[in-house]
Protein backbone atom coordinates (compact mmCIF):
# COMPACT_ATOMS: atom_id res chain seq x y z
CA UNK A 1 0.00 0.00 0.00
CA UNK A 2 3.43 1.86 0.56
CA UNK A 3 3.24 1.87 -4.32
CA UNK A 4 6.59 1.82 -4.27
CA UNK A 5 7.80 4.23 -1.69
CA UNK A 6 9.47 4.32 1.30
CA UNK A 7 7.00 5.28 3.66
CA UNK A 8 3.64 6.48 4.06
CA UNK A 9 5.05 10.10 4.30
CA UNK A 10 6.63 9.97 1.18
CA UNK A 11 3.49 8.89 -0.79
CA UNK A 12 1.63 11.38 1.22
CA UNK A 13 4.23 14.50 0.01
CA UNK A 14 4.13 12.87 -3.62
CA UNK A 15 0.26 13.05 -3.60
CA UNK A 16 -0.18 16.41 -2.42
CA UNK A 17 -0.86 17.60 -5.93
CA UNK A 18 -3.86 15.41 -6.73
CA UNK A 19 -5.37 15.80 -3.44
CA UNK A 20 -5.05 19.71 -3.72
CA UNK A 21 -6.85 19.14 -6.84
CA UNK A 22 -9.46 17.33 -5.52
CA UNK A 23 -9.88 19.67 -2.74
CA UNK A 24 -10.85 22.41 -5.30
CA UNK A 25 -13.37 20.92 -7.08
CA UNK A 26 -16.84 22.65 -7.08
CA UNK A 27 -14.96 25.43 -4.88
CA UNK A 28 -13.28 27.23 -7.76
CA UNK A 29 -15.89 27.25 -10.46
CA UNK A 30 -15.13 29.78 -13.75
CA UNK A 31 -13.70 32.81 -12.22
CA UNK A 32 -15.67 32.49 -8.95
CA UNK A 33 -15.15 30.55 -5.42
CA UNK A 34 -18.20 28.79 -3.65
CA UNK A 35 -18.51 26.32 -0.83
CA UNK A 36 -21.73 24.92 -0.96
CA UNK A 37 -21.17 23.54 2.61
CA UNK A 38 -21.55 27.09 4.10
CA UNK A 39 -23.66 30.22 3.04
CA UNK A 40 -23.08 34.27 2.38
CA UNK A 41 -25.01 35.01 5.86
CA UNK A 42 -22.45 33.04 7.93
CA UNK A 43 -20.84 36.27 7.78
CA UNK A 44 -23.99 38.44 8.65
CA UNK A 45 -22.71 40.11 12.37
CA UNK A 46 -19.48 38.95 11.69
CA UNK A 47 -16.20 41.63 12.71
CA UNK A 48 -13.17 39.15 13.42
CA UNK A 49 -12.25 35.60 12.90
CA UNK A 50 -11.04 33.70 15.59
CA UNK A 51 -8.67 30.15 14.59
CA UNK A 52 -8.18 27.70 17.15
CA UNK A 53 -6.05 24.77 16.49
CA UNK A 54 -2.93 22.31 17.52
CA UNK A 55 0.64 21.46 15.76
CA UNK A 56 0.78 21.77 12.12
CA UNK A 57 -2.72 22.65 11.85
CA UNK A 58 -2.47 25.58 14.14
CA UNK A 59 0.38 26.79 11.57
CA UNK A 60 -2.19 26.13 8.31
CA UNK A 61 -4.12 28.68 10.38
CA UNK A 62 -1.22 31.02 11.01
CA UNK A 63 -0.84 30.97 7.51
CA UNK A 64 -4.41 31.74 6.68
CA UNK A 65 -4.62 34.76 9.02
CA UNK A 66 -2.26 36.82 6.82
CA UNK A 67 -4.96 35.85 4.16
CA UNK A 68 -7.77 37.01 5.77
CA UNK A 69 -6.69 40.14 6.79
CA UNK A 70 -5.10 40.77 3.76
CA UNK A 71 -7.74 39.58 0.84
CA UNK A 72 -10.81 39.90 3.13
CA UNK A 73 -9.94 42.68 5.30
CA UNK A 74 -11.28 40.75 8.81
CA UNK A 75 -9.47 40.94 11.87
CA UNK A 76 -8.35 37.57 12.41
CA UNK A 77 -6.09 36.11 15.01
CA UNK A 78 -4.95 32.51 15.69
CA UNK A 79 -4.46 30.39 19.22
CA UNK A 80 -3.01 27.17 20.05
CA UNK A 81 -6.18 25.56 21.23
CA UNK A 82 -4.29 24.27 24.42
CA UNK A 83 -3.18 27.70 25.61
CA UNK A 84 -6.99 29.06 24.91
CA UNK A 85 -8.79 26.21 26.55
CA UNK A 86 -7.08 28.25 29.95
CA UNK A 87 -6.94 31.86 29.35
CA UNK A 88 -11.06 32.80 30.31
CA UNK A 89 -10.74 33.95 26.81
CA UNK A 90 -13.36 37.08 26.02
CA UNK A 91 -15.47 35.74 23.55
CA UNK A 92 -18.00 38.04 21.97
CA UNK A 93 -20.94 36.96 19.39
CA UNK A 94 -19.59 39.39 16.56
CA UNK A 95 -16.55 36.18 16.34
CA UNK A 96 -16.75 33.56 14.10
CA UNK A 97 -14.66 30.62 15.52
CA UNK A 98 -12.94 28.23 13.47
CA UNK A 99 -11.31 25.11 14.15
CA UNK A 100 -8.73 23.65 11.84
CA UNK A 101 -7.74 19.71 12.73
CA UNK A 102 -7.01 16.69 10.39
CA UNK A 103 -8.12 14.30 12.97
CA UNK A 104 -11.08 16.29 14.12
CA UNK A 105 -10.66 14.30 17.41
CA UNK A 106 -7.75 15.99 18.71
CA UNK A 107 -9.13 17.24 22.59
CA UNK A 108 -7.71 20.73 23.17
CA UNK A 109 -9.45 21.93 19.52
CA UNK A 110 -12.42 19.88 20.59
CA UNK A 111 -12.87 21.35 23.63
CA UNK A 112 -11.89 25.12 22.41
CA UNK A 113 -14.72 24.40 19.68
CA UNK A 114 -17.61 23.45 22.71
CA UNK A 115 -16.33 26.57 24.71
CA UNK A 116 -16.90 28.75 21.66
CA UNK A 117 -20.44 26.90 21.05
CA UNK A 118 -21.42 27.35 24.70
CA UNK A 119 -20.57 30.84 24.45
CA UNK A 120 -22.78 31.49 21.25
CA UNK A 121 -20.36 32.05 18.66
CA UNK A 122 -20.86 30.59 15.21
CA UNK A 123 -18.36 27.79 14.28
CA UNK A 124 -16.52 26.19 11.62
CA UNK A 125 -14.35 23.06 11.72
CA UNK A 126 -11.83 22.90 8.85
CA UNK A 127 -11.56 18.96 8.50
CA UNK A 128 -9.97 15.52 6.83
CA UNK A 129 -12.50 13.30 8.50
CA UNK A 130 -16.07 13.02 7.74
CA UNK A 131 -18.34 12.44 10.75
CA UNK A 132 -15.64 12.95 13.33
CA UNK A 133 -15.93 14.12 16.99
CA UNK A 134 -15.43 18.05 15.38
CA UNK A 135 -17.71 18.04 12.72
CA UNK A 136 -20.74 16.84 15.00
CA UNK A 137 -19.72 20.13 17.23
CA UNK A 138 -19.37 23.21 14.60
CA UNK A 139 -22.08 24.65 12.88
CA UNK A 140 -20.54 24.26 9.25
CA UNK A 141 -18.08 21.72 7.93
CA UNK A 142 -15.49 22.26 5.54
CA UNK A 143 -13.62 19.14 4.24
CA UNK A 144 -10.13 19.23 2.97
CA UNK A 145 -10.33 15.61 1.45
CA UNK A 146 -6.83 14.67 1.39
CA UNK A 147 -8.01 10.92 1.75
CA UNK A 148 -6.28 8.64 4.77
CA UNK A 149 -3.11 9.91 5.97
CA UNK A 150 -1.53 7.51 7.83
CA UNK A 151 2.31 9.22 8.30
CA UNK A 152 2.87 10.65 11.96
CA UNK A 153 3.79 13.46 10.31
CA UNK A 154 1.17 15.67 8.76
CA UNK A 155 2.03 16.63 4.97
CA UNK A 156 -1.06 16.53 2.65
CA UNK A 157 -3.41 17.67 5.47
CA UNK A 158 -1.33 20.65 5.75
CA UNK A 159 -1.23 21.44 1.92
CA UNK A 160 -5.02 20.90 1.91
CA UNK A 161 -6.03 22.74 5.14
CA UNK A 162 -3.97 25.94 3.38
CA UNK A 163 -5.74 26.23 -0.01
CA UNK A 164 -9.11 25.53 1.59
CA UNK A 165 -8.32 28.69 3.88
CA UNK A 166 -6.88 30.50 1.10
CA UNK A 167 -10.14 29.91 -0.93
CA UNK A 168 -12.34 30.66 2.34
CA UNK A 169 -10.66 34.04 2.66
CA UNK A 170 -10.87 34.34 -0.68
CA UNK A 171 -15.08 33.91 -0.32
CA UNK A 172 -15.47 36.23 2.54
CA UNK A 173 -13.60 38.71 0.98
CA UNK A 174 -16.48 38.55 -2.53
CA UNK A 175 -19.11 38.34 0.26
CA UNK A 176 -17.92 41.82 2.25
CA UNK A 177 -16.66 43.26 -1.22
CA UNK A 178 -13.46 43.65 -0.27
CA UNK A 179 -11.49 42.61 -3.30
CA UNK A 180 -11.44 44.39 -6.26
CA UNK A 181 -12.21 41.61 -9.46
CA UNK A 182 -8.89 41.75 -10.96
CA UNK A 183 -7.46 40.86 -7.32
CA UNK A 184 -10.05 37.79 -6.96
CA UNK A 185 -9.21 36.73 -10.96
CA UNK A 186 -5.54 36.86 -10.27
CA UNK A 187 -5.81 34.83 -6.94
CA UNK A 188 -8.11 32.39 -8.48
CA UNK A 189 -5.59 31.70 -11.20
CA UNK A 190 -2.71 31.30 -8.61
CA UNK A 191 -5.26 28.37 -6.79
CA UNK A 192 -5.44 26.65 -9.84
CA UNK A 193 -1.84 26.43 -10.39
CA UNK A 194 -0.79 25.08 -6.39
CA UNK A 195 -1.34 21.67 -7.93
CA UNK A 196 1.55 22.07 -10.30
CA UNK A 197 3.87 23.86 -7.41
CA UNK A 198 3.04 20.79 -5.29
CA UNK A 199 4.38 18.54 -8.07
CA UNK A 200 7.73 16.76 -7.20
CA UNK A 201 10.53 17.56 -8.85
CA UNK A 202 13.11 15.20 -9.30
CA UNK A 203 15.79 17.14 -9.07
CA UNK A 204 14.79 18.90 -5.56
CA UNK A 205 14.39 15.34 -4.12
CA UNK A 206 18.13 14.71 -5.12
CA UNK A 207 19.03 17.76 -3.98
CA UNK A 208 17.50 17.27 -0.61
CA UNK A 209 18.61 13.95 -0.19
CA UNK A 210 22.64 15.43 -0.87
CA UNK A 211 21.74 18.07 1.68
CA UNK A 212 20.93 15.68 3.93
CA UNK A 213 24.33 14.08 4.12
CA UNK A 214 25.90 17.34 5.67
CA UNK A 215 22.63 18.81 7.48
CA UNK A 216 21.97 15.89 9.22
CA UNK A 217 25.26 17.02 11.87
CA UNK A 218 23.66 19.93 12.69
CA UNK A 219 23.96 21.33 16.11
CA UNK A 220 20.36 23.55 16.03
CA UNK A 221 18.40 24.75 12.73
CA UNK A 222 16.77 27.64 12.14
CA UNK A 223 14.10 27.76 10.08
CA UNK A 224 13.36 31.73 9.14
CA UNK A 225 10.71 33.52 7.30
CA UNK A 226 8.43 36.33 6.92
CA UNK A 227 4.58 37.36 6.85
CA UNK A 228 3.29 33.94 5.20
CA UNK A 229 6.63 32.38 5.55
CA UNK A 230 7.09 32.80 9.53
CA UNK A 231 4.29 29.61 9.80
CA UNK A 232 5.91 27.87 7.16
CA UNK A 233 9.31 28.31 8.89
CA UNK A 234 7.56 26.73 12.24
CA UNK A 235 6.06 23.79 10.23
CA UNK A 236 9.95 23.05 8.75
CA UNK A 237 10.93 22.86 12.17
CA UNK A 238 8.12 21.11 13.82
CA UNK A 239 8.97 18.59 10.71
CA UNK A 240 12.42 18.27 11.18
CA UNK A 241 11.68 18.11 15.06
CA UNK A 242 9.44 15.33 15.17
CA UNK A 243 10.81 12.73 12.76
CA UNK A 244 14.78 13.40 12.99
CA UNK A 245 14.67 14.80 16.53
CA UNK A 246 17.13 17.34 15.99
CA UNK A 247 16.58 20.72 17.77
CA UNK A 248 15.00 23.51 15.07
CA UNK A 249 13.08 26.40 15.92
CA UNK A 250 10.79 28.45 13.32
CA UNK A 251 11.37 32.35 13.51
CA UNK A 252 10.42 35.32 12.52
CA UNK A 253 13.31 36.41 10.28
CA UNK A 254 12.89 40.13 11.48
CA UNK A 255 13.31 38.75 15.03
CA UNK A 256 16.30 37.09 15.24
CA UNK A 257 18.52 39.97 16.14
CA UNK A 258 15.74 40.44 19.52
CA UNK A 259 17.94 37.37 20.83
CA UNK A 260 18.71 34.32 18.81
CA UNK A 261 21.20 35.45 16.35
CA UNK A 262 23.30 35.16 19.60
CA UNK A 263 23.36 31.90 18.70
CA UNK A 264 24.67 31.83 15.40
CA UNK A 265 27.70 30.08 14.61
CA UNK A 266 28.78 27.62 11.81
CA UNK A 267 27.31 24.76 13.40
CA UNK A 268 23.74 26.46 13.35
CA UNK A 269 21.89 25.96 10.31
CA UNK A 270 19.65 28.29 8.61
CA UNK A 271 17.22 27.08 6.50
CA UNK A 272 16.28 30.68 5.07
CA UNK A 273 13.08 31.08 3.02
CA UNK A 274 13.30 33.60 0.27
CA UNK A 275 10.48 33.74 -1.23
CA UNK A 276 11.15 36.73 -4.65
CA UNK A 277 7.20 37.52 -4.68
CA UNK A 278 7.16 39.37 -0.97
CA UNK A 279 9.69 41.51 0.90
CA UNK A 280 12.63 39.66 -0.76
CA UNK A 281 15.34 42.84 0.21
CA UNK A 282 14.04 42.42 4.06
CA UNK A 283 14.95 38.44 4.49
CA UNK A 284 17.89 38.93 2.65
CA UNK A 285 19.32 41.54 4.89
CA UNK A 286 18.17 39.42 7.70
CA UNK A 287 19.97 36.74 5.78
CA UNK A 288 23.04 38.96 5.37
CA UNK A 289 23.06 39.33 9.35
CA UNK A 290 23.42 35.82 9.40
CA UNK A 291 26.16 35.40 7.14
CA UNK A 292 28.26 37.86 9.00
CA UNK A 293 28.28 35.80 12.16
CA UNK A 294 29.62 32.81 10.05
CA UNK A 295 25.92 30.77 10.55
CA UNK A 296 25.66 28.21 7.69
CA UNK A 297 22.81 28.93 5.68
CA UNK A 298 21.11 26.97 2.88
CA UNK A 299 18.18 29.30 1.54
CA UNK A 300 15.25 27.87 -0.67
CA UNK A 301 14.00 30.52 -3.09
CA UNK A 302 13.74 30.79 -7.00
CA UNK A 303 17.11 33.46 -7.13
CA UNK A 304 20.26 32.47 -5.93
CA UNK A 305 21.83 34.82 -2.95
CA UNK A 306 25.84 34.22 -3.01
CA UNK A 307 26.02 35.14 0.80
CA UNK A 308 24.31 31.41 1.34
CA UNK A 309 26.23 28.35 1.36
CA UNK A 310 23.72 26.28 -0.35
CA UNK A 311 20.62 26.73 -2.40
CA UNK A 312 17.75 24.56 -3.35
CA UNK A 313 16.37 26.16 -6.16
CA UNK A 314 12.51 26.15 -6.73
CA UNK A 315 10.95 27.27 -9.83
CA UNK A 316 10.13 30.58 -10.49
CA UNK A 317 6.13 32.03 -10.26
CA UNK A 318 3.96 34.82 -9.97
CA UNK A 319 2.79 34.74 -6.54
CA UNK A 320 4.11 33.83 -2.83
CA UNK A 321 1.49 31.29 -2.64
CA UNK A 322 3.23 29.21 -5.28
CA UNK A 323 6.28 29.98 -3.84
CA UNK A 324 4.82 28.57 -0.85
CA UNK A 325 3.66 25.58 -1.46
CA UNK A 326 7.16 24.77 -3.65
CA UNK A 327 8.72 25.94 -0.63
CA UNK A 328 6.59 23.04 1.40
CA UNK A 329 7.61 20.41 -0.50
CA UNK A 330 11.38 21.29 -0.28
CA UNK A 331 10.51 21.54 3.68
CA UNK A 332 9.03 17.83 3.87
CA UNK A 333 11.22 16.47 1.83
CA UNK A 334 14.18 17.58 3.48
CA UNK A 335 13.03 16.33 7.18
CA UNK A 336 12.38 13.06 5.71
CA UNK A 337 15.74 12.60 3.84
CA UNK A 338 17.50 13.44 7.48
CA UNK A 339 15.46 11.14 8.76
CA UNK A 340 15.77 8.49 7.01
CA UNK A 341 19.62 9.07 6.82
CA UNK A 342 19.54 8.80 10.63
CA UNK A 343 17.72 5.57 10.70
CA UNK A 344 14.56 6.46 11.89
CA UNK A 345 11.47 5.40 11.50
CA UNK A 346 9.71 8.08 9.54
CA UNK A 347 6.07 7.01 9.58
CA UNK A 348 6.11 6.41 13.62
CA UNK A 349 8.32 8.87 15.00
CA UNK A 350 9.44 7.78 18.73
CA UNK A 351 6.79 9.50 21.63
CA UNK A 352 4.45 10.95 18.75
CA UNK A 353 0.59 9.49 18.30
CA UNK A 354 -1.49 10.26 15.02
CA UNK A 355 -4.12 11.26 17.18
CA UNK A 356 -4.03 13.69 20.47
CA UNK A 357 -7.06 12.54 22.05
CA UNK A 358 -6.14 13.20 25.56
CA UNK A 359 -4.77 16.64 27.01
C1 LIG B 1 2.61 17.31 13.10
C2 LIG B 1 1.29 16.83 13.45
C3 LIG B 1 0.62 17.36 14.67
C4 LIG B 1 -0.86 17.61 14.41
C5 LIG B 1 -1.57 18.02 15.70
C6 LIG B 1 -3.02 18.36 15.45
O1 LIG B 1 3.08 16.76 11.92
O2 LIG B 1 0.73 16.00 12.76
O3 LIG B 1 1.25 18.52 15.12
O4 LIG B 1 -0.99 18.59 13.44
O5 LIG B 1 -1.49 16.98 16.63
O6 LIG B 1 -3.73 17.28 14.95
P1 LIG B 1 -5.10 17.51 14.21
O7 LIG B 1 -4.86 18.28 13.00
O8 LIG B 1 -5.59 16.10 13.91
O9 LIG B 1 -6.02 18.23 15.15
Amino acid sequence: QKDGFRFFMEKEIYEQSDVVSDCMIGRIQDNSINFDEISPELLDGINEIKICACGTSYHAGLTSSYLFERLAKIKCNVEIASEFRYKEPLLTKDTLFIVISQSGETADTLEALKMAKKAGLKSVVVCNVDNSSMTRVADFTILTRAGIEKGVASTKAFSTQTVVLWMLALYFAKINSSISSELLQSEIKALREVPKSLIVEDRIHEKTKRLSKRYLHGHGFFFIGRDVFFPLALEGALKLKEISYLHAEGYPSGEMKHGPIALADPELFTIALMPQNLLYDKIKSNVEELSARDSTICSISSLEFELCDDFIKIQETNHYMLEFFEMLVVLQLFSMEISIRLGNDVDMPRNLAKSVTVE
